[in-house]
């Protein structure tokens, strides 16, 4: 565990060019300055991101993004103890701005630099002294839902962890965006689906709930999506009307959180834990909030859940800096790789 107070993270995965400073006070981990540039709307010509494109797009906002960190948090690099930044999995042409800018200022500054698995990386959301009173303890079980994993993941240190299981075939968040798509909706399509939604009647359209009859911690989306796209297909040339959208959407949103929370549950059965962290841009929905937090009250009151604030489900560099303050430092920057195949293991 470093010893550092004060680390500066940076985050560039795919199409978010994130900074953020971060304070250790005692136990308490607080933000100080934070900076999200995001060329999603860019992205949303093309239905989804281009990587050449967000790569470029991260070459102009990198240096200004850490350039208004450190002067939101007026702060001069001289008072930063270290460096951390998002190692992989993500877009190469993405990764290589973010872990090529740390470790070029870890050379010039002389700060230790610490590379951050990025799916590890979003469960330390969770230590934030703004979204939790309590910060998580172990042993915990972790469920991460992102636009490019579902996993369920058994933590029992910092950095100790065991993959229980994940999805077989597309991720939750695929699944929205591929669904919203279908649907004529612009990516990315889990924030628009969720706001849909919330005007929708999820049993006009019932869906499959996926893998009922299964009893392991796998999941799969791939088939939702199918029904979506059979679904769109029944209404031929006669479009969707709006209130149909609405009712498509808010019947996918229910059937993803039920799945998660059927499969959730049976890793809760198995594994006794005290603890369950949610994480991921999945994470950030309200109805899916919502629901894990009533089924955990209601069904395990001995557990307590922790969820991110919204803005630190999705791709930030607030959880790339709070995950640095738990892992060993790295002495030479020089040996830190960009990785877009980084797994969990
Ligand atoms: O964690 P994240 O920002 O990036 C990855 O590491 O993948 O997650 C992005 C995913 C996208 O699929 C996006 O549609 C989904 O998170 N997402 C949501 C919501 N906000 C973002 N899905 C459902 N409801 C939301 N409110
Ligand atoms: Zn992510």
């Amino acid at each position: 565990m470093t010893k550092a107070k004060i680390i500066l993270g940076i985050e560039t995965s795919c199409d978010e060019t994130a900074a953020a400073i971060l304070i250790k006070e005692g136990e308490t981990i607080s933000i100080v300055a934070e900076n999200v540039a995001s060329s999603a709307e860019l992205q949303a010509k093309w239905g989804g991101v281009l990587p050449e494109e967000a790569a470029r797009q991260q070459l102009e906002s990198i240096i200004p993004v850490i350039t208004q960190t450190l002067n939101d948090a007026n702060l001069n690099p001289d008072q930063i103890d270290v460096i951390a930044v998002t190692q992989g999995p993500g877009l190469i042409g993405s990764l290589l701005v973010g872990v090529e800018t740390a470790k070029t200022l870890s050379l010039v500054w002389n700060k230790p630099l610490i590379p951050i698995n990025h799916l590890i990386g979003h469960f330390y959301a969770n230590w934030i002294s703004d979204s939790n009173q309590v910060t998580p303890s172990f042993p915990a079980l972790g469920l991460l839902v992102s636009g490019g994993h579902t996993d369920l993941v058994l933590f029992t240190d910092y950095y100790q962890y065991q993959y229980l299981g994940g999805t077989r075939d597309d991720a939750a968040g695929e699944c929205f965006d591929k669904s919203a798509r279908l649907l004529n909706l612009p990516y990315p399509g889990g924030p628009r689906i969720s706001k849909l939604a919330e005007q929708g009647n999820p049993n006009n359209y019932p869906l499959p709930i996926p893998m009922l009859d299964s009893n392991d911690l796998d999941f799969s989306f791939s088939g939702l999506k199918t029904a979506v796209a059979n679904l769109v297909r029944q209404f031929g040339s006669n479009q969707l009307s709006d209130q149909q959208t609405k009712d498509v959407c808010a019947s996918l949103e229910k059937t993803v959180i039920q799945s998660l929370i059927r499969t959730t549950k049976r890793a809760l059965n198995i594994h006794p834990v005290k603890h369950l962290m949610i994480a991921g841009g999945v994470a950030a929905n309200k109805a899916l909030q919502t629901e894990f937090s009533k089924i955990i009250s209601q069904e395990f009151p001995d557990i307590t859940l922790h969820l991110p604030n919204p803005k630190h489900c999705t791709d930030n560099a607030v959880m790339i800096a709070a995950a640095a303050f738990f892992h060993p430092e790295v002495e030479n920057p020089l040996t830190v790789q960009a990785n877009p195949n980084l797994e969990l293991a």
